[in-house]
């Protein structure tokens, strides 16, 4: 067997496992797409780096003409090093450090999307420090329901994102008095894995009143950005490969009112790079238990966390196996129980050394990858390089 759906199984017997692998063919898929309907409607895409990190990934986005929503001082290095220009760089994040802030500032970026008073206290302060104007935009908590997991949904009332709804009118002015920063912007982000197109029309139409309330005091800002969140198909990685953008940038657009001039920004991460990317790693043993069998893997939660951290579901293929099917809980190496991609796998009949896929990987992978139990980092490998 030479290859195994889209994996070249041949050539992964010859790697050392556990490892990443991507599909470079649907990430192009994808950002083709991605840059098709972002032109038709009009939408600056800044692709959330959080997702992953991974330079050659990273730099082919960047290829696209993409900007990037970064979250820390290390991630902007990364987009400024893919080669992506400073004033394509957003920077969000509840607690940004003075020496981020200072270099944002020094790179020149795009805009800091901003999320309480004194942190825009403490930037006007180093820009002064620095003779310059700081770009910002007021990330608005907009209290808005996102069906999804409650350790990813972001903009409700108790979550610790962005400014309240009841404060908005007080931050503008102080935003507007302070001499050193600009307000450019809105931001908004509800949550990740958001495939109910319902809760992005509920977040445009707080943005519309929000728009109107400022404009009752003759205000206007030049953009509107609404964050990230599309969700991907966990389930079927291969027929739905290509997430939806066409269904959900024109949800947008039929919901949002933009004054004249105003450009849409958005910060996908998840949608552009979860399905190009798999886990692959081999059974160690296979065990059985009293009541279940379980097949071992050498890949583990230090790898690929999101199953342990908020129980989610990864289609798991055994692809060196044609034999019949039997259910497997499938386990990793690391000493905690929570260390299980899922119970009751149907797999092909599993043995020692075969090859395990653990599919739509490619967000929030190998970027929350950790060296628990000092576990190597995971390597990666290109389906360019392998074919
Ligand atoms: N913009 C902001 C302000 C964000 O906080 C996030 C994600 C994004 C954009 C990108 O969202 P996306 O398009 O990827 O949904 N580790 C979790 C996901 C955490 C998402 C955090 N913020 C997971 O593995 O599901």
């Amino acid at each position: 067997m030479e290859t195994k759906g889209n994996f070249p199984l041949k050539a992964f017997t010859s790697l050392e496992t556990p490892f990443y692998y991507y599909d470079l063919d649907v990430l192009r898929q994808t950002l083709d797409t991605l840059k098709n309907e972002a032109q038709k409607n009009r939408v600056n895409v800044h692709y959330a780096i959080k997702a992953n990190a991974n330079p050659r990934i990273v730099s082919m986005i960047q290829m696209y003409g993409f900007g990037i929503d970064c979250v820390s001082g290390g991630e902007i290095r990364a987009a400024l090093k893919a080669g992506v220009p400073a004033d394509k760089i957003v920077f969000a994040g509840v607690g940004k450090s003075d020496w981020e802030i200072n270099l944002a500032l020094e790179a020149g970026i795009f805009c800091f999307n901003v999320e309480s008073v004194p942190e825009l206290e403490v930037i006007d302060a180093l820009a002064a420090a620095k003779g310059v104007t700081a770009p910002v935009a007021l990330r608005i908590n907009p209290d808005v329901q996102a069906d999804t997991h409650h350790y990813i949904t972001t903009g409700l009332k108790e979550n610790k994102f962005g400014i309240n709804l009841c404060d908005v009118d007080a931050v503008i002015d102080l935003t507007l008095a302070l001499p050193h920063v600009k307000l450019v912007g809105l931001h908004f982000h509800i949550g990740s894995q958001i495939l109910e197109m319902n809760n992005f029309a509920g977040l445009c139409s707080r943005v519309n009143e929000i728009q109107a309330q400022l404009a009752r005091r003759n205000l206007s800002v030049e953009h509107i950005n609404l964050g990230g969140g599309l969700g991907v198909d966990y389930h079927h990685p291969d027929e739905a490969a290509i997430p939806d953008f066409a269904e959900y940038f024109s949800t947008i657009r039929r919901m949002l009112r933009l004054r004249p001039d105003q450009s849409l920004h958005v910060e996908p991460g998840r949608s552009v790079v979860a399905q190009c990317g798999s886990l692959i790693s081999k059974v160690l043993y296979v065990k059985q238990g009293s009541v279940k069998q379980f097949a071992i893997l050498d890949a583990g939660m230090t790898e690929l966390i999101r199953p342990a951290l908020y129980q989610a579901y990864h289609k798991i293929e055994n692809i060196s196996s044609d034999g019949e099917v039997e259910k497997y809980d499938v386990v990793g190496p690391i000493c905690e129980s929570s260390d299980c991609f899922g119970k009751e796998v149907p797999l092909g009949k599993t043995r020692r050394g075969d090859l395990v896929a653990i599919r739509t990987a490619g967000a929030y992978g190998e970027t929350m990858s950790s060296n628990y139990n000092l576990r190597p980092t995971p390597k990666s490998y290109f389906s360019d390089d392998l074919a």
